[in-house]
């Protein structure tokens, strides 16, 4: 799988304690919906606090810039970091 791949399988990934999650299959996992808040709130490094476990980095930092409304699936516009909406958009497309 390319770089990119969303698979959890890059090249640094041998070398973590946990293996990020297989990213292709969130949809699957989820009885075939994309469950695009959760996954918004797991980028963003929204936990619910459960901090203690979590693994993965906070991106909330990177996130910061240009607000658009975006559905994320409640059918109401929200106004939503853009480079958080791409992220959630890029994940979609890698759905299997
Ligand atoms: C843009 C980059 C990333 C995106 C979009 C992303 C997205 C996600 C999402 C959506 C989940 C939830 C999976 C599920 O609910 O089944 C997840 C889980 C996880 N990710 Fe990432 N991730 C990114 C980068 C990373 C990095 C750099 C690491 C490790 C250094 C990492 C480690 C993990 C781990 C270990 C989990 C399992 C849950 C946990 O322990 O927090 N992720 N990721």
């Amino acid at each position: 799988m390319p770089r990119g791949g969303g698979k959890g399988d890059g090249e640094l990934a041998a070398g973590l304690d946990k293996k990020p999650a297989d990213l292709t299959g969130l949809a699957a996992r989820n009885g075939g919906t994309f469950p695009t808040t959760r996954v918004m709130a797991q980028i963003w490094g929204y936990t619910g606090g459960r901090d203690g476990d979590r693994v993965m980095p906070k991106f909330s930092a990177l996130l910061d810039g240009a607000l658009v409304p975006y559905d994320g699936g409640d059918g109401i516009m929200t106004p939503t970091p853009v480079r958080l909406v791409e992220l959630a958009e890029y994940l979609k497309v890698l759905q299997k």
